[in-house]
């Protein structure tokens, strides 16, 4: 075997580099994956709180701003946005996004036929929606978006009318209060249906910096790991030769001297480990050998 060539330090050696290579290897993959989950699990959580929180505005408008403003909406005859759920999230999403670290932030009503052109759902949105008219089932999705400014990851929620009163401003424009029509027109934002999917509700938020985090986190650990190793082995190399192959080679050679006829030489050796065994094992044997070979000569 081709083992039985090598030195003890090289099969040592050998053998503790395959180990740890292999130990990197799998602790590398491993770690890669825990930490992507967690980086995976940080952006979803971010875009699901902030969904939630832009909700919460949606139905404070519902709740206390409608029941409010509704009475003015066929009396005042400029159109009073703030009275539309959508109008409001919109807006306070918006407030949220003038902060510069949360610019690539996005939230988006994205509908295919909207009232304000400004919600009009793009190619990626329409597909998004055409997803969810197959699959009524299916109450969310997410995933990757790369955008010239932005890597985002985004999760989009179907947007279905379910309240009658919605319709009163989305169904035909007769109903509609004539300020609306007078401020949005009346060729868009109408003939939607209840329990149809209008369209997508999309929080998007920035993943690039997150991953580029986790990948940093990832590499100082394998830094780490491999210096650790690199110790480790360099500790051992220097134990191994201290405790075992000096005292092996300082034996040999002093069996060389023995052996072509220098019976003064000594195996000195004062430890009580193997290799002391060894050493003293090899004294009494030169003694023996010294005794035999003078009852050799004076006969
Ligand atoms: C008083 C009329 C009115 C009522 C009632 C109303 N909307 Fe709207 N809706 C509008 C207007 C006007 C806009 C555009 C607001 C803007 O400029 O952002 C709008 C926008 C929207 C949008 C964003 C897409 C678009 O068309 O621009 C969604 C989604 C939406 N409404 C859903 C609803 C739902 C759901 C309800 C019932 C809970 C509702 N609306 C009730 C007038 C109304």
């Amino acid at each position: 075997m081709m083992l039985n060539n090598l030195k003890i330090g090289t099969k040592f050696n050998i053998l503790l580099i395959i180990v740890f290579i292999i130990s990197i290897i799998v602790s590398g993959a491993t770690l890669s994956n825990v930490i992507q989950g967690r980086a995976q699990y940080e952006v979803a959580s971010q875009a699901l709180v902030l969904m939630q929180m832009v909700n919460s505005v949606r139905y404070y408008t519902q709740n206390r701003i409608v029941p409010l403003l509704t009475p003015k909406l066929d009396t005042e005859t400029a159109f009073i946005p703030e009275v539309v759920p959508s109008f409001s999230a919109t807006e306070v999403f918006e407030n949220f996004r003038q902060t510069p670290e949360y610019k690539n932030f996005l939230h988006k009503d994205a509908v295919l036929n909207p009232t304000n052109l400004r919600d009009k759902a793009d190619s990626f949105e329409i597909g998004l929606i055409e997803r969810f008219r197959k699959d009524s089932n299916n109450k969310q999705l997410s995933g990757f978006r790369s955008l010239p400014e932005a890597q985002l990851f985004y999760i989009a929620k179907p947007i279905v009318i379910t309240q009658q009163q919605c319709l009163r401003c989305h169904s035909t424009p007769d109903q509609a209060p004539k300020s609306q029509l007078v401020a949005y027109g009346s060729d868009n934002g109408f003939g939607w249906k209840l329990n149809e999917v209008l369209g997508v509700q999309v929080v998007s938020v920035p993943s690039q910096e997150i991953f580029a985090n986790a990948k940093r986190r990832w590499l100082l650990v394998m830094v780490l790991l491999v210096a650790i190793f690199a110790i480790i082995i360099i500790l051992i190399n220097f134990l191994i030769n201290k405790f075992v192959i000096q005292r092996i080679r300082k034996i040999e050679k002093v069996a060389q001297n023995v052996s072509t006829g220098d019976v003064d030489a000594d195996f000195e050796e004062n430890s009580n480990d193997e290799i002391g065994g060894l050493a003293k094992a090899f004294n009494r044997m030169k003694s023996s050998l010294k005794i035999a070979m003078d009852m050799l000569n004076n006969s």
